[in-house]
């Protein structure tokens, strides 16, 4: 069993997953000195990269897409030789944190070797850290494919609406219904304003998912989205920082 502790960002699209998974991965650099981290990004509309302020330049989709030519592998190298060897360069390595992209899906064709052998990487990669923090897709694909192997925590997010609150009900539906081994399961939710957790109270019950907490509009986070800032480096005082800080303790995230 991999040592690391896995922990998955999971919701329907635009409800904060890839800010609270930034702002996750930014809190566990400066609560804990000299841990590794990986982040994956699984969403086919990557942009974690982005709000970590670390540059991408291939996705693993699009480098194993490269491995199906026959001609790009070198003589004599066996195919799934390369293919690890691709993975092991899809890696953005940082001084804080290491960086994968899942990616979106290539050209037609089954995926199945490639999958198996990305399943076997993550599994063993795991090894090597402390933590890894996953920034789901909506349709929870690599979680549903099993490209992730275990999940110790699972923070299904949603935005401060109703129809977001019954959204995440279906995402813990689908996440019992896999039967997939994801140990916790905690429901956040985002840009909260004043008086909407009371509103959301009764709805939240019925997804029979036990709230961790919420994280409220937070004026600096829309400032730093609509620059092109990282979030990575919002100040320790703002109030979206301040709040998944508490979420996580509560969660028992830090070890
Ligand atoms: N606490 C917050 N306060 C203010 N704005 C927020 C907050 N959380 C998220 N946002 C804004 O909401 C929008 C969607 O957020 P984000 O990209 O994190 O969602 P997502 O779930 O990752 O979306 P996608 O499904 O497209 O990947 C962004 O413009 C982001 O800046
Ligand atoms: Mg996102």
């Amino acid at each position: 069993m991999a040592k690391a502790k896995y922990i998955a960002v999971a919701g329907k699209g635009g409800v904060g997953k890839t800010t609270f998974t930034a702002l996750l991965l930014r809190q566990l650099v400066s609560q804990q000195k000299g841990i590794s981290i990986l982040a994956v990004d699984a969403d086919p509309n990557a942009n974690l990269g982005e709000a970590l302020g670390l540059t991408v330049t291939a996705t693993i989709s699009e480098l194993l897409e490269q491995s199906k030519d026959p001609k790009a592998i070198p003589a004599g190298m066996p195919k799934n030789i390369f293919i690890e060897y691709k993975l092991q360069q899809s890696l953005v390595e940082s001084k804080d944190i290491d960086l994968l992209v899942m990616g979106g899906p290539q050209g037609a064709g089954c995926y199945c070797y490639p999958n198996d052998l990305l399943r076997k990487y993550l599994e063993t990669i795991g090894e090597n850290y402390d933590y890894v923090a996953v920034d789901s897709e909506a349709g929870l694909e690599h979680i549903s494919r099993r490209t992730i192997p275990h999940i110790d925590c699972m923070f299904v997010i949603s935005d401060s609406s109703a129809r977001g609150i019954r959204s995440a009900g279906r995402v813990h539906d689908l996440i019992r219904g896999l039967k997939s081994a994801v140990e916790t399961i905690y429901l956040i939710v985002t840009k909260s304003t004043e008086g909407s957790m009371e509103s959301l109270k009764e709805e939240i019950e019925r997804t029979g998912l036990t709230l961790i907490g919420d994280i409220p509009l937070d004026p600096l986070v829309v400032e730093y989205d609509l620059a092109g800032k990282p979030l990575f480096d919002l100040p320790d005082d703002a109030v979206s920082v301040k709040a998944v800080e508490s979420i996580l303790h509560r969660a028992g995230i830090f070890n």
